[in-house]
């Protein structure tokens, strides 16, 4: 809607934004690269991050920045996954019928990964998303996958990605020690800073192909202040924002407007 007013070629804010229109922060750069070391060297990892701070949309990119020719990628993102389910996602997602018993599900897959490995010389990757609601039985369940030829290699390289909690109320317990000491690499994705912010919604407003500068300094240090460097909730800012002005047919956006938006247009729970 005020997409034409501001000559943009589509919307800025959209969920779908195509991986390499993304922006990437030197902390994502260096979570990517992280990812991309587990991938080859099949380790286990964990991502945390607070909600809204672009976990999904750090492995879309990190999935799209694979080669085929070399990995699978698995994903999984359904938290009421028991180990028999779990299981059974991930042979679906082979293309292969799993077994109903667990210990069959498992062997199952464990063969099918070696005739990837073996036969078409691929790797597994296998991504978790919102492990932080996993059932304590699955996250135990990884040890057994990731336990192979007598512990002395892993299968497939295992990415847990969850919310600040997975680590705070699940992988710090003592009775998940034996699956903590089993992660290799544990990254963490920030909040953006003030610069990242700015930076930030430009990524967004090019990607609409609009040039224009569409919001005043102290607009952007309005949108950092209550966003906390949130990517979703900045969305959410620049979303309403750009509809306000339109509606009122300003050009350029201020901190007032900001500040309007956020009190009257935005639920109390859209802030951060
Ligand atoms: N690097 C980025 N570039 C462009 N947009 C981004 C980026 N990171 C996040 N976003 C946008 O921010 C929103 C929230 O991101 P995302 O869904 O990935 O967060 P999340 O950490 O997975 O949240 P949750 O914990 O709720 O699952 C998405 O709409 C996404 O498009
Ligand atoms: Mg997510």
């Amino acid at each position: 809607m005020y997409e034409r007013f501001f000559e943009m070629s589509h919307s800025p804010f959209a969920r779908d934004i195509p991986p390499e229109s993304m922006y990437e922060s030197k902390n994502m750069e260096e979570v990517l690269a992280r990812l991309g070391y587990v991938a080859d060297r099949q380790l286990f990892a964990v991502v945390t991050a607070d909600a809204g701070c672009g976990k999904s949309t750090l492995i879309r990119k990190f999935a799209a920045s694979l080669s085929k020719e070399k990995y699978i990628l698995l994903y999984l993102s359904d938290s009421k996954l028991t180990p028999r389910w779990f299981y059974k996602g991930l042979l679906d997602q082979l293309g292969v019928e799993s077994k109903f018993y667990r210990g069959d599900a498992k062997r199952q897959l464990q063969k099918e990964i070696e005739i990837i490995r073996g036969i078409e010389g691929k790797r597994v990757v296998c991504v978790l998303d919102e492990a932080h609601l996993l059932e304590k039985e699955t996250i135990e369940e990884f040890r057994f996958l990731l336990n192979y030829r007598f512990d002395s290699m892993s299968p497939l390289a295992l990415i847990l990605v969850g919310q600040t909690e997975l680590w705070d109320e699940k992988l710090r317990l003592k009775r998940y020690s034996a699956v903590r000491q089993r992660i290799d690499i544990n990254c963490v994705l920030t909040h953006l800073d003030r610069a990242e912010t700015e930076q930030y919604i430009c990524a967004h407003l090019g990607y609409a192909g609009c040039t224009q500068e569409l919001f005043t300094g102290r607009a952007l240090d309005e949108i950092f202040k209550v966003s906390r460097g949130i990517p979703r909730v900045i969305n959410r800012i620049c979303e309403k924002a750009l509809m306000y002005a339109c509606q009122n047919g300003h050009k350029l956006i201020d901190d007032h407007e900001i500040t309007f938006v956020v009190e009257h247009e935005m639920l109390g729970g859209d802030a951060a």
